[in-house]
């Protein structure tokens, strides 16, 4: 895994979101779970499940030195992505300048609705349909970073805060797992992860190919084009082949169908009838 697979999770509280992001780890690996309380009950879950733990409080130390201390150690655990999970301080612009474009937050609204606190009653007192979350990435800007996915819950009649909070809370849990992946795997690594989900795949290792049958059904190259077989519908009709550019904004639903296709069509007989996707 690359150094931006490594991840640190930043808490402040009890860690629900923590816990699914550990538990749900795909394409990343939880390199230090680190807080600004000692006490906060995420650590224990943490340390409790083997995981390397760190904390401060920059009570008494002051900011400054306080994120020196967290920056250390966040390279000392070989960290390379940091993801905020009810993290309840603002980094410094210094901070988050050093760490820039590799920070990630969870924020419980639908942003750009609601930055700061009290989302859920704000969202209620305003009359809203819907509530929901943000994944976003932390800039400068207090929760005013590009958005890199969103889930969406309904307010239902006569909720209270504490009600719409726990609806928004269970979609967090499903979604930043999910986001985080995305954001730090490279397009070979969702390729492969979405490959070898298939049945009875092989990677042949140092080739970037992916075999069924020892049939090669992707190619993946070193510029971020993948090679699958072609369909009646692609415009190049000179080969069995068909190159998909991956990159810039990449429409995965697609490329995990055609990556499903070109298995379907390298499949042996046996192997379609048992299911195939
Ligand atoms: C969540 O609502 C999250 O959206 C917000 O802080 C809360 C943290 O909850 N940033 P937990 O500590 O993950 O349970």
């Amino acid at each position: 895994m690359s150094n931006e697979q490594a991840v640190a999770i930043l808490i402040s509280g009890r860690g629900s979101n923590m816990i699914s992001l550990i538990e749900q780890a795909r394409g990343y690996r939880v390199a230090l779970v680190a807080s600004d309380k000692p006490e906060a009950a995420g650590l224990v879950w943490a340390a409790a499940h083997g995981l390397a733990t760190w904390s401060l409080s920059p009570k008494g130390i002051g900011k400054v030195a306080y994120e020196a201390r967290l920056d250390a150690a966040l390279h000392a655990a070989g960290v390379g992505t940091i993801a905020l999970a009810g993290y309840m301080r603002l980094l410094s612009d210094d901070f988050v300048a050093r760490w820039r474009g590799r920070i990630v937050n969870i924020h419980p609204s639908l942003l750009p609705l609601y930055k700061g606190l009290d989302t859920h009653a704000r969202a209620i007192a305003a009359g809203d349909a819907e509530a929901g979350c943000s994944v976003h990435v932390v800039t400068e800007e207090l929760d005013g970073g590009k958005v890199l996915g969103q889930s969406r819950v309904p307010i239902l009649p006569n909720d209270d805060a504490d009600e719409l909070a726990a609806r928004v809370l269970a979609a967090e849990h499903a979604l930043y797992p999910r986001i985080l992946s995305e954001f730090v795997m490279t397009p070979f690594d969702r390729v492969r992860d979405v490959a070898l989900t298939l049945p009875e795949t092989e990677e042949l290792i140092g080739k970037s190919v992916f075999t069924v049958a020892g049939e090669a059904f992707v190619k993946f190259d070193g510029d971020a084009t993948m090679t699958v077989r072609r369909v009646e519908d692609d415009v190049d009709g000179s080969t069995n082949w068909t190159s998909i550019d991956l990159t810039g904004d990449i429409d995965w639903v697609s490329v995990e169908d055609r990556i499903a296709r070109s298995w379907e069509l390298t499949a042996p007989a046996h192997l379609l009838e048992a299911g195939g996707r």
